[in-house]
């Protein structure tokens, strides 16, 4: 089965609350696109989120930090207990200790990255993490068409972990839908981030439901 990881970035804002508890129990974690106008063009919102959603769903949270200083985001967003903690490859010259750090405060530690990073970039650093984040868009805005040659990174990411008997998971970012979901699972994916796909549909539960019930064999 598929985990679902609806991006509220997605999400009408007037009436957050009514569209997170829309979708409570039916989705696996709730992603949060934090962005600082610097690593990315777009500035969304920071830990406030993280501490508003804490109040109303005991959905997961999973915050993905496209931030030039995501070590001290990360510091920021722990008193609300993110069940998971991206951080970019491309803005962490000490990767290895600032996984330590995310392990330490209790959360998994993912490594994003962008569409032109290449999958080896991590080769060494694989058995210390807990997930990727293979982003299929330019990491800024949502609603962006989806990137074709995400498929070929999921499966060599996949073909890795089988491997070398890892089981860190795979994400993948940026333009997913109904549409190309199957073939990303069958790749190897085992969370996918939806923002306009879910938020956009006119049925949002049954878009998570469709995509949730998708297994890799
Ligand atoms: C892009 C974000 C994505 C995005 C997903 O920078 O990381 O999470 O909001 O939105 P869709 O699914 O609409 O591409
Ligand atoms: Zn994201």
């Amino acid at each position: 089965m598929a985990k679902i990881s609806p991006s509220i970035l997605a999400a009408d804002f007037s009436c957050l609350r009514d569209k997170v508890l829309a979708l409570e129990g039916k989705v696996d974690y709730f992603h949060l696109d934090v962005m600082d106008g610097h690593f990315v063009p777009n500035i969304s919102f920071g830990p406030i989120i993280a501490k508003a959603l804490r109040k109303i769903t005991d959905t997961p949270i999973d915050v993905h930090l496209m931030v030039e200083n995501p070590a001290d985001f990360v510091e920021w967003f722990a008193p609300y207990g993110p069940e998971i903690v991206a951080v970019h490859y491309e803005v962490c010259p000490n990767l290895y200790r600032l996984i330590n750090r995310i392990k330490e405060l209790g959360s998994k530690a993912f490594v994003a990255l962008n569409p032109h990073t290449p999958v080896l970039a991590l080769e060494d650093i694989l058995p210390y993490i807990d997930g990727v984040l293979i982003m299929s868009v330019n990491p800024g805005f949502s609603g962006q068409k989806f990137i074709e040659g995400t498929y070929r990174k999921v499966e060599l990411l996949h073909k890795l972990r089988e491997a070398r008997e890892l089981d860190f998971e795979i994400m993948v970012d940026g333009g997913v839908s109904p549409s190309n979901a199957e073939k990303l699972v069958s790749s190897g994916a085992d969370i996918l981030v939806m923002g306009s796909a879910v938020f956009g549909a006119e049925d949002p539960v049954s878009v998570c439901e469709q995509v949730r019930k998708l297994g890799r064999y």
